[in-house]
C-alpha cells in the first residue's frame, strides 16, 4: 500500500514539529520514500539535519538558495505521490487556504497535483477561531484531507483540542488514503449552472456556483477514482481531476455523451429551457423585445440513464423550493439509484453556500435527512453510499 510511495513531509513552525521526525521514521519503516521540506519557523523547533539524517536526503528549506535545484518547489511537487503537512500551523493553514505561495511548503502545494494531507496543530483558542475553521473548510472543499487534531496536552500546559495527531495515528490515516477504495472506478461529475444564450451578451442561468459538484469530484479523486468533472463553474479544478469546461446544456450533454463511466453524479443545475432562438448579434433596446420564446434543453441525466451501457450507479441531485418530498417522485421518474434533494430556500444551504442540508433518497424511496454540513462532508457521505451500492453489485 504505502511501500514505494513518494511522501513529501512538509514541516511548518509549531512545537509539534519534533513529531515529524518520528513520522518520517515510521513512513520509511513501511518502505515509503520520504523527502522533507521545512519553513523557516519550523527550523526553530526542529533542526533540518535531523530530517536529512532520517530521510537520507537534503531537506528543502529555501526556494532561492538551493545548490541542487533551480526550482525546488515544482520539482518536489512533481516528485511527490502525497504531500503531508505535519504539523500544519494556523498560519500555514490560512496561507494554503488563500493560495499564498510565500514559503517552500505552500509554494510546493500550489504546484502539486497529488493528494495533500494536513495535520493541524495549534492552541485550542486558535483551533476554534472561526477564521481557522473557515480556512479548513476551504481546504476540505479543495480536496485536502484534514487529519486531526486530537484533544490533549498542549504547549504551555493547557489541555484541549488542537494537539497534533500522534505519528502512529497519522501513519494509519495516510495508509487509509493510499488504500483508495475507489481505485479503478471511473467517475463522472457534472457541476455548475448552465448558461443559455439569448444573444452574445445575455443568457438565462441560475445561482449554481459549482461548489457542490467540485466537492463531489474532489472527494471521488481523493478516494482514488479516475474522475472527470464536466463543469460550468469558474472554480479551480480539484487535484487529480480531469476537467471539461462547458457553457450550455447542449455543450454539457455533448461532453457527457462521449464519457464512459462506472458512476455518474449529476450535481449540475442544468437549465430546463433555452431561448428558442439565440441571436447572433446584441439585441438593441430599440428593436423592442417583449417575448422570449423557449424550447426544452437536452436532459443530460436522462441521456445517461438511457444509455445501452448505463453506469452502474447514477446519482441525481434535486433542487427543490420547500417540498423535498417531490424529489422522491423525481428519483423514480429519472431512474436514478440515489437522489440528493436539497431545499434551496434554506438560508446558508444550497446554491452558493459552503454548506448544504440534503435529504438522501434511496432506490426504495426511503428518504434520510442529513444535517446542515460542509459540502465536502456531504460529498464524503455520498461516496460512502455509492461505495456500498458498488459493493452490493
Ligand atoms: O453549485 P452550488 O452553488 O454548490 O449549488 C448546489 C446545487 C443546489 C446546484 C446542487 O446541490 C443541486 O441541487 N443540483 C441539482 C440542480 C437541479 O438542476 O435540480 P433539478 O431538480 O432541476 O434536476 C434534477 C436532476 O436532473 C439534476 O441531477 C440535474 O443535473 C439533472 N438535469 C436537469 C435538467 C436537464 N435538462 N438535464 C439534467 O441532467
Amino acid at each position: 500500500m504505502i511501500g514505494g510511495r513518494r511522501v513529501l513531509l512538509a514541516v511548518t513552525g509549531g512545537v509539534a514539529a519534533f513529531k515529524a521526525a518520528t513520522l518520517a521514521r515510521l513512513l520509511i519503516e513501511r518502505d515509503a520514500q520520504v523527502r522533507a521540506m521545512m519553513t523557516v519557523p519550523a527550523r526553530k523547533f526542529l533542526g533540518s539535519n535531523t530530517l536529512a539524517a532520517i530521510t537520507g536526503h537534503p531537506v528543502i528549506v529555501d526556494l532561492f538558495n538551493d545548490a541542487e535545484s533551480v526550482s525546488p518547489h515544482t520539482e518536489a511537487a512533481e516528485w511527490a505521490d502525497l504531500v503531508v503537512v505535519a504539523p500544519a500551523t494556523a498560519a500555514s493553514v490560512a496561507r494554503l487556504a488563500q493560495g499564498l505561495s510565500s514559503d517552500p511548503v505552500t509554494a510546493t502545494i500550489m504546484a502539486a497535483t497529488c493528494p495533500v494531507v494536513v495535520a493541524p496543530a495549534m492552541h485550542t483558542a486558535m483551533w476554534k477561531h472561526p477564521a481557522t475553521q473557515r480556512n479548513l473548510d476551504t481546504l476540505r472543499s479543495d480536496g485536502v484531507a484534514v487529519l486531526g487534531p486530537i484533544v490533549g496536552r498542549l504547549a504551555g500546559g493547557d489541555r484541549g483540542p488542537g494537539r497534533m495527531m500522534e505519528p502512529e495515528e497519522l501513519l494509519e490515516g495516510i495508509q487509509a488514503l493510499f488504500a483508495a477504495p475507489l481505485r479503478g472506478v471511473r467517475v463522472l461529475v457534472t457541476a455548475g449552472g448552465t448558461r443559455e444564450a439569448i444573444d452574445p451578451v445575455r443568457f438565462l442561468s441560475n445561482h449554481s456556483s459549482g461548489k457542490m459538484g467540485h466537492a463531489v469530484a474532489a472527494e471521488a479523486a481523493r478516494r482514488g477514482a479516475e474522475t472527470t468533472l464536466v463543469t460550468c463553474s469558474p472554480l479551480p479544478s480539484p487535484p487529480a481531476v480531469k476537467r471539461v469546461d462547458v457553457v450550455s446544456a447542449h455543450d454539457m450533454a455533448e461532453a457527457v455523451s462521449s464519457i464512459e463511466v462506472d458512476v455518474a453524479v449529476m450535481t449540475a443545475a442544468v437549465a430546463d429551457f433555452r431561448p428558442q432562438k439565440s441571436h447572433g448579434s446584441k439585441l438593441a433596446r430599440s428593436e423592442g423585445f417583449n417575448v422570449l420564446e423557449l424550447a426544452p434543453t437536452r436532459d443530460v441525466l436522462g441521456e445517461v440513464v438511457g444509455r445501452k451501457t448505463r453506469p452502474r450507479v447514477v446519482v441525481g441531485f434535486a433542487a427543490e423550493t420547500g417540498n423535498v418530498e417531490r424529489a422522491i417522485g423525481k428519483a423514480r421518474k429519472k431512474g436514478v439509484d440515489l437522489m440528493v434533494a436539497n431545499d434551496v430556500t434554506i438560508p446558508g444551504s444550497g446554491f452558493e453556500s459552503d454548506n448544504n442540508q440534503v435529504v438522501l433518497i434511496r432506490r426504495n424511496g426511503e428518504a434520510e435527512p442529513w444535517p446542515l454540513q460542509a459540502k465536502s462532508r456531504v460529498a464524503a457521505g455520498l461516496w460512502d453510499e455509492v461505495t456500498r451500492l458498488l459493493e452490493e453489485g
